[in-house]
């Protein structure tokens, strides 16, 4: 038998975030050692609680810790306009009963990386300030770490700004110190997320299901459709955040590229691009795995597959 990937899932939820709790603790390949929780969508209390509502829905007894409320150097931003007030609108959401750890998300992840040396994932799906202000305070688990997944950035626009995209923009400093710091990172951009589109068959997909927690994703995606069709004229939500553990689980359903990436930090209309040089023209030593193809019928194959496994 395979060994379980020991993961650490940091998160705002957030509906895709949400989604992403749920494919990861119904995966063996995979052991979530915790779930770390960062401003984001919404602020840190509300994403805090997403993460142990989704977590007992899934029935699992997952450790979640609270981290950052705020960008490590410039003010907040939030996504209520996509998520909604409580970060997670669309189905009923049950009152938490167990509450987060006595940690701070960035020093679990800390102590995490430090226990297990060369084995953990991190699965970054929100602004980078937990894995950043881990990686400040404790330099030495760097090299440590097994690798970085991220959704986040753009190889081309942005839907933040034109440039930008929400997690990248959302604490463009924290990016710049995890993609500077050398540690073996994949870069989830919006030029794959936008080819993973909830349309209403897929939605059904999860409806069909018949279980509590198929109408839960399935209510998640449909409300999450409302502003994609709002702004871009899509029938469904572009199915962001589970890509990164999809990835983990099956890369034979994915293509990525090494790139060279920067963070635009300027303060202008680019601020917090991502910068990637898909063309090598720079001749600058890739920073980056970036994600460029998405088999989305596999991935939501995947996906329904393991969400059926809730009862
Ligand atoms: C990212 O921003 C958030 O709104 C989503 O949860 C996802 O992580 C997409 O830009
Ligand atoms: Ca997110």
């Amino acid at each position: 038998m395979i060994t379980p990937r020991p993961v650490i899932l940091d998160l705002d939820p957030g509906h895709d975030d949400a989604v992403n709790i749920l494919l990861a603790l119904a995966s063996p390949e995979l052991r979530v050692l915790g779930l770390t929780t960062v401003f984001g969508n919404v602020g840190l209390e509300r994403t805090t609680r997403n993460a142990l509502i989704t977590r007992q829905i899934a029935r699992s007894d997952v450790p979640v810790y609270a981290g950052a409320d705020r960008p490590l150097v410039q003010g907040r931003i939030s996504a209520e306009a996509v998520h909604g007030e409580s970060g997670l609108d669309g189905p009923h959401l049950p009152i938490p009963t167990r509450g987060t750890e006595d940690e701070h998300a960035a020093a679990f992840i800390i102590r995490t990386v430090r226990a297990h040396p060369s084995e953990v994932t991190l699965v970054p799906t929100g602004p980078l300030t937990n894995v950043a202000l881990a990686f400040r305070l404790a330099p030495d688990i760097i090299p440590m770490v097994r690798e970085v997944v991220w959704m986040g950035g753009s190889t081309d626009t942005g839907n933040w700004t034109p440039a930008a995209e929400f997690n990248a923009l959302a604490d463009p400093h924290a990016a710049h110190v995890v993609f500077g710091s050398g540690v073996p990172l994949t870069m989830i951009g919006l030029n794959a997320s936008h080819q993973a589109i909830a349309h209403p068959a897929r939605v059904e997909l999860f409806r069909e299901l018949g279980t509590p927690t198929g109408a839960f994703v399935a209510d998640l995606l449909a409300f999450f459709a409302e502003h994609h069709l709002e702004r871009y004229g899509w029938d469904g939500g572009a199915l962001h955040d589970p890509l990164t553990v999809a990835y983990l689980l099956r890369p034979d359903l994915f293509r990525v590229q090494p790139m060279h990436v920067q963070i635009d930090l300027s303060g202008g209309p680019s601020h917090g691009r991502t910068v990637a040089d898909v063309w090598h023209v720079t001749g600058q030593a890739p920073t980056a795995q970036v994600m460029t193809r998405v088999d989305a019928d596999g991935f939501f194959e995947l996906l329904r597959d393991r969400i059926a496994t809730y009862r």
